[in-house]
C-alpha cells in the first residue's frame, strides 16, 4: 500500500537503536525459548542420573566440566532475567510502573538485577 503521507520508511530492525523496555522485551522472549529447549536435555540427565550409580558418577562428572558449568551459569541468568521481566510484565499488567518513565527505569532494573544473578552464579559455579 501506498503511504500516503511518503514519509522516510526505515524499517531495519538491527540499525534502529531500540529503547531499553524493546530490548528487554526480547530478552524475556528469547529467555523463555532457550530455556524451553533446554528441558529435554535437563530431563535427559536427570533420567541418566538415576539410571545407575556409574551412571550418576558419570552425569556428576559430566557436571562439573567447565562448559557444562559455564552453560548452567548461562542458564541460570537467562531464568533471573526471564522471572524478573516476567515479574514486571505481571505488575504492569495490574497497572503498576506502567508509566513510560517508570516502565523505562523497572526495565534498567531487570537488566541489573540479572546481570546480579549471573556475578553470583559465576562467582559459585565457576
Ligand atoms: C517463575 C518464573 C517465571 C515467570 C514469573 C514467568 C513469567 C512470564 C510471563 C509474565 C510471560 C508472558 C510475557 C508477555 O506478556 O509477553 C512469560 C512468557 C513465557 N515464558 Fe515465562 N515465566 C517464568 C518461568 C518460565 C520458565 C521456567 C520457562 C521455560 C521453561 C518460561 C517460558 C516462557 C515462554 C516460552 C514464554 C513466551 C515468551 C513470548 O512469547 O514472548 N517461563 N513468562
Amino acid at each position: 500500500m501506498a503511504n500516503p503521507k511518503q514519509r522516510p520508511v526505515f524499517l531495519d530492525l538491527l540499525r534502529i537503536r531500540q529503547p531499553a523496555t524493546a530490548v528487554l522485551s526480547i530478552g524475556h522472549r528469547l529467555s523463555g525459548i532457550v530455556m524451553v529447549l533446554a528441558i529435554p536435555l535437563l530431563v535427559y540427565l536427570f533420567d541418566r542420573s538415576l539410571s545407575s550409580a556409574s551412571d550418576y558418577a558419570d552425569t556428576l562428572a559430566l557436571l562439573h566440566s567447565l562448559p557444562v558449568r559455564i552453560a548452567l551459569v548461562l542458564l541460570i541468568w537467562l531464568f533471573a532475567h526471564h522471572f524478573f521481566a516476567g515479574i514486571r510484565y505481571l505488575l504492569i499488567d495490574v497497572d503498576v510502573g506502567a508509566d513510560i518513565h517508570q516502565a523505562r527505569a523497572s526495565a534498567r532494573l531487570v537488566f541489573a538485577a540479572g546481570v546480579a544473578v549471573l556475578l553470583i552464579a559465576a562467582v559459585i559455579l565457576l
